[in-house]
């Protein structure tokens, strides 16, 4: 039974079919983005897919305030921080959008490109655009209590295979594979566990990491901090823990960081990134992945494979759309 419901009446929530209406939107952006799959061009894909995304959304019965977008407001159309979206009617709340999560994944033509909106109540939702980067672990139900990004990652891969009850060897662990993880693949490689190298997209990699049932018990490393919001709303659904570290590039960064009040070598817990357990994931696959199908055309119709995960139940639903070809040519 969803623990929303244990000892008390179900209650009657304005936001139940909100995920639904959000599909829509993240549907909307892959299809887009899915014609530039492969073409070399990631802006356009981004762009086509920005676009989509912000016309579908301000057709939802909600009262939307984008927390983690595109750019600023300079950068119109783009869907910029501080933006309005939504009818105004409905429910009030906070918005990340990431409309192609992976775009040099889909201007290559690789896989676990995704179109990403999370969203939680109003006022709930940390925003930590000052600073680009963000040290992250992410685990599932057996890493709360185990695991912690303050321990080296040997102690954390040993801790996670015993809650686990796996052989260290059998242990994998996603990390982007970046030239500032050199260390910390030798690490991880070094315990006998082995390593899921992402090219991007560590959204994907951490809802694997967290999911029930993935091949991978991990997700560990610097990735965007918006990245790590999305991130948060999903597992607050799916269950475990996300942990995160601001990571500034630079001086500017910082000072810019601590004058909005972010803190600066403080490990971010989940109700620090999402103040609450009303959260929406929504995410619709652009090219294949673990978590979803990509965007398909067969004939007259255009084949989409989406995830919704609420937070406040903890369930998980696909859906599969078709959509006719020739309304979005
Ligand atoms: P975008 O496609 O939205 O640019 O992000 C891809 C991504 O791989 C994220 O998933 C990740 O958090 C971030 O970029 C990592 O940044 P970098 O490529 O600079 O290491």
């Amino acid at each position: 039974m969803c623990s929303e419901f244990v000892g008390h009446r179900p209650p009657v929530l304005p936001d139940r079919n909100l995920g639904m209406e959000l599909v829509r939107a993240t549907e909307a952006a892959s299809i887009r983005g899915f014609k530039y799959v492969g073409k070399g061009d990631k802006n356009a894909a981004d762009g086509a897919a920005v676009d989509a995304m912000r016309q579908f959304l301000n057709t939802v019965e909600f009262n939307g305030t984008i927390v983690i977008g595109e750019g600023e407001k300079d950068n119109a159309p783009m869907l910029f921080n501080g933006e309005r979206v939504g009818t105004g009617n409905g429910p009030k709340v906070d918005i990340a959008v990431d409309p192609i999560d992976g775009t040099s994944l889909t201007a290559a033509g690789r896989q676990n490109a995704l179109s990403v909106i999370a969203v939680s109540d109003a006022g709930t939702m940390l925003d930590a655009s000052e600073v680009f980067y963000m040290d992250k672990l992410v685990a599932g139900p057996e890493g709360i209590g185990v695991v912690d990004i303050r321990k080296p990652i040997a102690e954390n891969i040993r801790a996670i295979a015993k809650a686990g009850g796996k052989a260290i060897e059998d242990v994998v662990v996603a990390v982007l594979d970046r030239p500032r993880h050199e260390q910390l693949i030798n690490d991880i490689r070094a315990t006998g566990a082995g390593t899921r190298l992402l090219l991007d997209g560590d959204v994907a990699g951490g809802i694997q990491a967290a999911r029930y049932g993935s091949r991978i018990d991990l997700c560990v490393g610097i990735g965007g901090s918006p990245e790590g919001i999305v991130t948060t709303c999903a597992v607050k659904g799916l269950g475990g823990i996300v942990q995160g570290i601001l990571k500034p590039r630079d001086e500017t960064e910082r000072q810019r960081a601590l004058a909005a009040g972010l803190k600066l070598d403080h490990v971010y817990e989940m109700d620090e990134m999402v103040a609450s357990n009303n959260t929406l994931f929504v995410a619709t696959g652009v090219t294949d992945g673990g978590l979803v199908r990509g965007v398909r055309r067969k004939g007259p119709v255009i084949l989409t494979h989406s995830v919704v995960i609420r937070g406040v139940s903890g369930t998980i639903r696909y859906v599969e759309a078709e959509h006719v070809a020739e309304r979005w040519l």
